[in-house]
């Protein structure tokens, strides 16, 4: 048989093991895939498939688990609104008790709508624009996390002819490999993020002088997806050692951002230690006096949300290679492509589920070859029609689709216990062209 040998050498996870490691989801003989109490068909029956689906009171679930991790810390949570910016996700968070850490205007307007307070809110990326600041500034949120000396120097303009003071961190780069996706990486001195750590001395002490800002700490943010805590403890070692220095300098440093970056199990395995990351938190920080922030945004939604997909077309054999065309592509859920990541795929009926298996791969119907979910997957034998879950969805999914190929962004459902509501309408293609037009001078 010429079946190429797997990409990757671990074996993939039995629809049984991803389902164990994944409580809030569960198949039934009757009703199949479950997500916290309602059955995954029952959704795609009414809104169709492609379709997100987040469970509510899984992404509550972890909030509540990494603040109970925490207690002991001064920290708080500022849910990172890029892993997933819904309103709906914003306003559970808000109501969890947690802030917003925003890297754009969009993300700060959003934040406002989905209810978190202004002061709540934390302003982070590399390449904010005077709009921008001004905005943070206007709506006064609580904190800019500045990334470079010249970015500093344009918030106390902006915020001097405004007549406020703005409380800014110096986000450093303590130049500490995360040991992740060389695309998820920002915590490298090769890395266009931060602010030098040899630097970072003299733009704080710049920040002290300055007019319309108050520098109140230090930030930092060393990569996504991040699995083991040793990186955390050497970067925030490091941060600790600034905080040291800037005080002896006779500065006041009260705040420390740690960043985000906590990992999940896109397998069947536990995803970042959340107690040991807190234990790193607890030891670096609790004897500085500090008041810690910790803005992580996969680890709390990741695990939560689920791409609900068909089978459009099942081509090929075993013998040469067995192709399932699904109705979701790249467009929709990009980080296969991107990042060569692994998502479980599960059937929705629990007699797919219990099928025999084959190998096969899961492609979307774009005309990329990128455009693949699973190559040489383990999966049970599916038939044109089948439909399937896409897991851990929720990170990094729906706030990067795209509309490539003129493919409407899906529907949302939210489902909360045993309830479940559309919070986004399927985009109808019209919408998709009701902002172009052809001009005039091309003649009737
Ligand atoms: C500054 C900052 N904070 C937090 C995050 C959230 O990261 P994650 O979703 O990996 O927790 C990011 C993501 O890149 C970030 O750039």
């Amino acid at each position: 048989m010429a079946h190429p040998a797997p990409v990757s050498d671990l074996p993939d996870p039995s629809v049984a093991e991803l389902l164990a490691a994944r409580p809030h989801l569960t198949m039934h003989a009757q009703d199949g895939l479950v997500l916290e109490g309602v059955p995954l068909k029952r959704i795609a029956d009414v809104v169709g498939t492609p379709a997100w689906v987040y469970g509510a009171g899984t992404m509550r679930a972890r909030l509540a688990q990494l603040q109970a991790a925490l207690a002991g810390t001064n920290a708080h949570l500022h849910y990172a609104v890029k892993a997933n910016d819904h309103i709906a996700v914003l306003n559970l968070m808000a109501r969890g008790g947690a802030g917003a850490d925003v890297t754009s205007e969009g993300e700060l307007r959003r934040a406002r709508a989905g209810g978190v307070a202004a002061q709540d809110i934390v302003f982070s990326g590399v390449g904010k624009t005077a709009r921008e600041i001004r905005l943070a500034i206007g709506e006064a949120i609580g904190q800019i996390n500045v990334e470079s000396a010249a970015e500093l120097e344009v918030i106390s303009a902006i915020a001097s002819s405004m007549g406020r003071t703005m409380k800014v961190a110096l986000r450093i780069n303590p130049d500490v490999d995360a040991g992740t996706h060389a695309k998820i990486t920002t915590g490298k001195a090769d890395n266009k993020f931060g602010i030098a750590y040899e630097d970072a001395q003299a733009v704080y002490a710049r920040a002290a002088e300055l007019p319309g800002v108050e520098p109140v700490g230090l930030a930092l943010h060393i990569g996504s997806q991040i699995l083991s805590i040793a990186p955390y403890r050497a970067a925030y070692a490091r941060t600790a050692d600034l905080v040291r220095s800037l005080r002896a300098a006779g500065h006041t440093v009260s705040r420390v951002d740690c960043g985000g970056g906590l990992g999940i199990g896109y397998r069947d395995d536990p995803g970042a230690p959340v107690e040991a990351f807190a234990g790193a938190v607890r030891a670096t920080f609790n004897n500085l006096g500090v008041q810690v922030m910790v803005e992580p945004g996969r680890w709390l939604v990741g695990p939560a949300g689920v791409l609900l997909a068909e089978v459009a077309i099942a081509k090929g054999t075993a013998e040469t290679r067995r192709f399932l065309v699904i109705d979701a592509a790249m467009n929709d859920l990009v980080r296969p492509a991107m990042y060569d990541a692994y998502h479980g795929i599960v059937p929705l009926s629990a007699a797919d589920a219990a099928a025999p298996t084959e190998l096969v791969d899961i492609v979307g119907p774009i005309c990329e070859s990128s455009d693949t979910f699973a190559r040489d997957r383990t999966l049970p034998r599916l038939a044109q029609g089948a439909r399937v879950a896409i897991l851990d969805a929720g990170a990094y999914g729906a706030v990067m689709s795209s509309t490539y190929n003129t493919r409407p962004l899906l529907p949302i459902v939210m489902v909360d216990g045993d309830q479940w509501a559309v919070v986004r309408d399927r985009q109808l293609h019209e919408e998709l062209w009701a902002g172009e037009r052809i001009p005039g001078f091309f003649g009737t």
